[in-house]
């Protein structure tokens, strides 16, 4: 059994989406076996609900160093599921090719600093892209530079908003994290 450690900073439903995905064989033998949060967030009460280990280590310059003291040595993947704080190159390298994350967009377009959640949507409405998408990709020390894993996109309407953009890219999120979290872990192809 693989052990997978979550890490959020929002509402969760990509974990969410992970958690049913074990539970429905999608994603195959794998635990979550803690979920750790950077801030109070629905994500941790997920954790709760489900009665997964959880811990909430308070974002700030000392998270990185708070966070490899807390991830027990075990672990088989650190899945970055709408995560906001920035992790440490040191940490980065230490687990290099063990950490992944997923990003509403369509990588390299519309990554680095400054680059999350509604951010994205309203940079890629401005820039009057015809598609947007997610990418989930390995973490490196370049923020959102690692190699893609996977990726899907959709057509953009003319009537999309920033927020129809970011709904249709949950949507998508739901269908390849767990197609790309199995591929990492499993080396299988759903
Ligand atoms: C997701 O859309 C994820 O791609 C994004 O935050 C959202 C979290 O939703 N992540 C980033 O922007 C990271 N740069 P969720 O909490 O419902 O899973």
């Amino acid at each position: 059994m693989k052990n997978l450690v979550i890490l959020v900073s929002g509402s969760g439903t990509n974990l969410q989406r992970i958690i049913d995905a074990i539970d429905n064989g999608e994603i195959r033998n794998a635990k979550v076996s803690l979920v750790i949060a950077d801030r109070e967030c629905y994500g941790l009460e997920r954790a709760k609900n489900h009665n997964i280990e959880n811990i909430l280590i308070p974002r700030g310059k000392n998270f990185s160093d708070e966070l490899a003291k807390q991830i027990p040595q075990n672990t088989d993947l650190i899945v970055l599921a709408g995560f906001l704080s920035i992790l440490k190159p040191a940490f980065c390298e230490k687990w290099s090719g063990k950490i992944i994350n997923i990003h509403p967009a369509l990588l390299p377009k519309f990554g680095g600093k400054g680059m999350w959640g509604h951010h994205v949507h309203n940079a890629v409405i401005e820039a009057k892209e015809k598609e947007s998408g997610a990418t989930v990709h390995f973490v490196t020390s370049g923020i959102d530079e690692g190699e893609i894993i996977l990726q899907k996109s959709f057509d953009i309407t003319e009537d999309d908003t920033p927020e129809t953009v970011a709904e249709k890219v949950h949507l998508i999120e739901y269908e390849i994290f767990p197609i790309a979290i199995n591929k990492v872990l499993n080396n299988v192809t759903i």
